[in-house]
């Protein structure tokens, strides 16, 4: 189960947002070769933040290369709300859907028609936003993402508030719930995350952005530190 792949262990999930479109795949499976099992995919409607990127479509066109290799797809909506299209990307094939608290006054219920849809359920969170809203909906969610860079655009700097936002939250959710950290993550920032609780990184430049993804994925992995389950 979906769910199951983003709990237990530290994964860096590459974000597709940096990849070269005109050869996705190909880069998909550089990423996978080397033991990426999350494929972080950000969706972006020109609403919510200024950018617009891709929808289900392109969910679709990747789902059965990553499903076959024994990987998932892990869906940032960064859209108005969300609640309107989690069935589109359930039945694209994403095995979990990322929604934003700021995105619509219906978050309780968006996050139970991603369960419902048979996916693993997240709530993002703006850098603003404090960290103790996840209280009235911590039963509903596999994964709280803590957003490290204001979301719309790959390649920004980290925000180096964002560890002691983390701990926060890993204090106010069950151990159960992953802690997901997205934005300007690297190997001086990743370590960073993982001390305060962070078990699931996205890395788009720092992965996409290197001339080799597949040694910068390897390098990334390292430098989050051995998973939790290892840790005991
Ligand atoms: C930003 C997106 C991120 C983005 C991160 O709004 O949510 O997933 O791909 O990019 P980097 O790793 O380059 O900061
Ligand atoms: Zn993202």
């Amino acid at each position: 189960m979906a769910a199951d792949l983003l709990k237990g262990s530290r994964r860096i999930a590459p974000s597709i947002l940096s990849a070269d479109f005109s050869r996705l795949g190909e880069q998909i499976a550089e990423v996978m070769e080397a033991g990426a099992r999350v494929i972080h995919v950000d969706v972006m409607d020109g609403h919510f933040v200024p950018p617009i990127t891709i929808g289900p479509l392109v969910v679709d066109s990747i789902a059965s290369q990553v499903h076959e290799a024994g990987g998932l797809l892990d869906v940032h909506l960064m859209i108005e709300q969300p609640e309107r299209q989690v069935a589109e990307f359930a039945r694209a094939g994403a095995d979990s859907i990322t929604l934003h608290w700021e995105a619509t006054p219906h978050v309780h219920h968006a996050l139970g028609a991603v369960r419902e849809a048979g996916c693993g359920a997240g709530l993002a969170l703006n850098p603003a936003t404090p960290p103790a809203v996840v209280s009235g909906v911590a039963e509903l969610i596999d994964v709280a993402l803590c957003m490290t860079v204001n979301p719309g655009w790959g390649g920004q700097p980290f925000i180096a508030s964002s560890p002691a936002k983390v701990a926060a939250l890993r204090e106010l959710l069950p151990p159960e719930t992953a802690i997901e950290v997205d934005g300007g993550v690297d190997v001086e920032t990743a370590p960073r995350c993982s001390e305060a609780g962070a078990s699931l990184f996205v890395a788009g430049s720092a992965v996409f952005g290197a001339p080799d993804p597949a040694e910068a994925y390897r390098r990334l992995v390292e430098a989050a530190g051995p998973s939790r389950a290892a840790l005991g």
